[in-house]
């Protein structure tokens, strides 16, 4: 289908009272700009020049600043797109249970094609990276907002028929709508959840120094991949001096949760929202800080209103806000900020930049956010199940915690498992669990494959299920992934090496240009045009990108790559054409057009071909 001009006028342009509202709401606050944009767009479906000029100057930015941000975030449109936006989660879970011919199904009956506007601009089609549904998929999006989980041929119809008939999204059928916990194995995370309050009135109770004293003793170490230790990021936040007159510390939740795969945090987040601002609360009394914010990622906007309400009943027991639980001097509240579709902006620093208000692109550090964090000041960056691990150890003391577990890794971990088994969702173990315990407790079978943490993490095989989810033996943020012997590794490779080129920020060129020639490299195995000289190459992507990559994205890109071509091996060899040096294309078919119009065919019209 030929690309279509189409000029339309954003359907209900949001200008005059609306728009003042808006910004008066944010306090005319450049530092809210994604959070503006983000609501501007919700309004009027895209982002115009002119919306995008007015903006800036409502808040004193150049336009070509507000510009570099709107373009920077994949869920910011500055062209027309549909007044309804699907986007069908592509993550390789999502495509195991049959997301590309519903996707082709969709298309079809909608008249477009996938990343196009129809003519009538009345529909758009896409694909997103992993929604965080990959225990009830294939997952859909719409306009941004709503998710549509266990997507199948009949909804895929019905949608179309909603859409032609122009239904607003609130009246599709509700159980469309339904996200479920799938909460299989509950630990002391998530089956001891304590009352509103109880953990913070034992923490006040404590005194600053000694929780600090207590979270180190625990040795928690982070939830978010890196497992750096919690008591001693917390504690050099408390230390360092500040960097304004103002002297705040800020507290920041990391609810990005992008690491396809994972979806642990939504869980928390729905159902132990409580847990995790009361974790935060500790953290501000424990680093003297009067401000927390949750950067909550765009997939995850549904669920903004429950947080929302689960915020202000906070507020209203007094556990935020003024005097919290009656203690003088100590202020503390919670903003949520919602991202905009960028996976890079899981990483810390990028995170800081863009609840600034700017590009999620990554910070050079040091200087870390412990000392140079949010707006310049000392900020602490914590998964979503870090904080909610706190409340326990505030509750029950470090020797407990650190009597779960391992000595290098204390208390649980929270798993989310899918793929190839009979119950997918969420599984808390203590750490120290072996991968065959968690594949039989998922009902897997015939298991060639787990994918632990993500693409960012390592791939196992059934050789390793002997192995234990353990820092110091296969650490992970999170997502169990698997694969059973009809799985083809390859693919699998294939989606996460898609994933990393779709998610390179581009600001340096190691991994921007690496991860685009590993996907081609790929796609030339796949076409049948490979050879030894490629999975080479291959390797030497991997070493160029682990040290020359600017953040942990590029570094993380070629590890399911170099997994899989050294446990999967077949999986590569049997595309392999040779061992040597194979084109991508043939020289001799790219002339056979000038052969046709010259009406020639004799051997001079063909290239030599070197034996
Ligand atoms: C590309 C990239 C994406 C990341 N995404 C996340 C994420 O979605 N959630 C998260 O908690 N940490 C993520 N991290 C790790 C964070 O940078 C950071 O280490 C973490 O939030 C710290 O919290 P923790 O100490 O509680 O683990 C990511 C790191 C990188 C390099
Ligand atoms: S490694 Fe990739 S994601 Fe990270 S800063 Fe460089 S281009 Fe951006």
């Amino acid at each position: 289908m030929a690309p279509v001009k189409i000029e339309t006028t954003p359907p209900d342009r949001l200008q005059g009272d609306g728009m003042e509202a808006l910004l008066r709401r944010h306090g005319r606050n450049p530092h809210a700009l994604v959070q503006i944009l983000r609501e501007v767009q919700a309004h009027q479906t895209w982002l115009p020049r002119d919306t995008l000029s007015l903006l800036a100057h409502e808040l004193g930015l150049t336009l070509a600043h507000v510009e570099g941000v709107a373009s920077f975030y994949r869920f910011f449109h500055m062209q027309p797109v549909g007044e309804y936006r699907l986007l069908l989660s592509d993550n390789i879970t999502d495509r195991m249970l049959g997301s590309e011919a519903l996707l082709a199904d969709l298309c079809q009956q909608l008249r477009v094609e996938p990343g196009r506007m129809r003519a009538d601009g009345r529909v758009s089609v896409a694909r997103s990276s992993c929604t965080g549904l990959c225990d009830q998929g294939p997952a859909l999006l719409v306009n941004h907002h709503h998710v549509i989980t266990r997507l199948d041929a009949q909804r895929v119809a019905r949608i179309a028929e909603l859409i032609e008939a122009r239904t607003p999204v609130a009246a599709w059928p509700a159980e469309w709508f339904e996200v479920v916990d799938n909460i299989h194995r509950a630990d002391v995370l998530l089956g001891t959840p304590q009352a509103p309050g109880v953990a913070l009135a034992a923490a006040l109770a404590r005194g600053w120094q000694a929780l600090l004293d207590e979270v180190k003793q625990s040795n928690l170490r982070g939830r978010g991949g890196a497992g750096y230790q919690t008591g001693r990021k917390w504690e050099l936040c408390r230390e360092a001096p500040g960097n304004t007159p103002d002297n705040t510390h800020y507290v920041v939740c990391n609810a990005d949760e992008g690491e396809p795969g994972t979806f642990k945090d939504r869980v928390l987040l729905s159902r132990y929202a409580d847990s995790l601002f009361e974790g935060m609360t500790i953290a501000g009394f424990a680093i003297g800080a009067r401000q927390g914010f949750v950067y909550l990622r765009g997939e995850y906007r549904y669920l903004l209103e429950p947080l929302q309400a689960v915020l202000q009943r906070r507020r209203e027991a007094n556990l935020l806000g003024a005097a919290i639980q009656g203690r003088e001097g100590f202020d503390f509240d919670i903003d949520i900020h919602v991202g905009a579709g960028a996976y890079v902006c899981g990483e810390e620093s990028a995170l800081i930049e863009s609840l600034e208000g700017k590009r999620g692109t990554p910070r050079i550090r040091p200087p870390y956010p412990v000392e140079h964090g949010y707006l310049d000041e000392p900020t602490i960056v914590n998964n979503v199940e870090t904080y909610c691990a706190v409340t326990h150890i505030a509750v029950h003391g470090a020797a407990w915690w650190a009597g779960i577990g391992t000595p290098k890794s204390t208390g649980t971990k929270i798993h989310s498992v899918s793929g190839d088994c009979e119950r997918p969702g969420i599984y808390e173990y203590p750490y120290g669990t072996r991968i065959g315990r968690i594949l039989e407790d998922c009902g897997a079978r015939d298991t060639q494959a787990v994918q632990v943490g993500g693409p960012s993490g390592v791939c196992l095989s059934a050789f390793e299920f002997g192995r234990r989810i353990a820092f110091e033996d296969v650490p992970t943020a999170g997502a169990f992934m698997v694969f059973d012997r009809s799985r083809d590794m390859f693919e699998v490779a294939r989606n996460f090496a898609q994933f990393f080129a779709h998610e390179s920020c581009g600001f340096c060129t190691p991994c921007r240009v690496g991860t685009a020639l590993v996907v081609k490299r790929m796609d030339k195995l796949a076409a049948g045009q490979g050879s030894r000289h490629d999975v080479d190459v291959l390797f030497e992507l991997d070493k160029l990108m682990h040290t020359a990559t600017h953040c942990g994205l590029g570094g993380a890109a070629c590890n399911p790559l170099r997994d899989t071509i050294a446990k999967f091996r077949p999986a590569y060899e049997q595309r392999l054409t040779s061992l040597y040096f194979e084109p991508a294309f043939s020289l001799d078919a790219e002339l056979s057009i000038a052969r046709q119009m010259t009406g020639r065919d004799d051997p001079a019209s063909h290239l030599e071909i070197v034996e």
